[in-house]
């Protein structure tokens, strides 16, 4: 099986993409820039030129998270074997190529029908990132999908896409998160229960920081703000890091991360982590309503 070596694009939709691109600027410190003729919003925050698109939509959605597979001949791997799954797959067209900034990619969905793209090209930015505030961003780390089945959801991406199993979390019997890596980084993909009634959705979007500075700069900026806090400062218990979500109005949050935990496939063995294991070690709280895990 081909291999997927990083996750490098999350695209959504959101009703006020004005708002959103202002609390952008001045709650997370990332800059947004528009395209040209104004149908996206661009937001930077690492060496590429960037890492999360917005559109307008009617409510807020998810339209495509991109893993990067590094080549032409890598995606026409992935085409074949997925094919060969009967998996229904289609190639992304020129112009919305040009829109997402990337040479290639193949779309389709996972068994809740989110919609993924493996991909290779993806635009890298010459200039610093200019923040808005002091931060330094690495990467993007992971997204958390809400699911509808975890079981369902793990086999379809460790069978189909390659994904290595890191752990699982139990936070009671019927709550089973999953976490799922690509390459050395505890998790590329986290995997929760959707609430009872609602929808497969993307609950967060982690960026990798450089330093604990930029977690609690972070905190103190949102706290002095009155911007919503969704947890944080809080450790978490399978890979460690050292996180703070910020709620943001499109409906997911921003988690930021220092000191996530790095594996190695040769000696790590999958964990089950018991019901009663909190999500955080240092007993931190859920903070603001609109932050919920499904
Ligand atoms: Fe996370």
């Amino acid at each position: 099986m081909p291999r997927i070596l990083d996750i490098a694009q999350v695209g959504v939709g959101v009703s006020d993409r004005a708002g959103w691109e202002q609390y952008c600027q001045e709650v997370l410190g990332f800059p947004a820039f528009r395209a040209a003729d104004g149908a996206v919003t661009y937001v930077r925050w690492d060496a590429y030129h960037h890492r999360l698109a917005l559109r307008d939509a009617a409510d807020a959605q998810l339209h495509y998270v991109a893993f990067d597979v590094g080549s032409a001949e890598a995606m026409e791997e992935w085409s074949a074997h997925l094919a060969s799954k009967q998996l229904a797959v289609r190639l992304v067209d020129t112009s919305r190529c040009r829109d997402r900034m990337i040479a290639g990619a193949i779309e389709f969905q996972d068994p809740d029908g989110h919609p993924l793209a493996l991909g290779y090209g993806f635009e890298v930015a010459q200039e610093p990132v200019p923040y808005t505030r002091p931060l330094s961003v690495l990467r993007t780390g992971h997204v958390l999908l809400t699911a509808q089945d975890t079981k369902r959801s793990h086999d379809f991406y460790t069978e189909l896409l390659g994904f290595r199993l890191s752990d699982w979390i139990h936070r009671t019997d019927d709550m089973r998160l999953c976490f799922l890596r690509v390459n050395s980084r505890h998790h590329t993909l986290a995997l929760a229960p959707c609430r009872p009634g609602s929808k497969p959705r993307l609950q967060h979007i982690m960026v990798e920081v450089e330093s604990l500075d930029d977690v609690m700069r972070s905190y103190h900026h949102a706290k002095r703000l009155k911007a919503p806090i969704g947890r944080g400062p809080g450790k978490h218990p399978n890979c460690q890091t050292i996180h703070l979500y910020l709620q943001t109005p499109g409906g997911f949050a921003i988690e930021f991360g220092y000191g996530h935990r790095r594996l190695d496939d040769a000696i790590h063995q999958p964990v089950i982590y018991p019901p009663g294991t909190p999500g955080d070690v240092w007993g931190g709280q859920v903070q603001s309503a609109e932050f919920v895990l499904g």
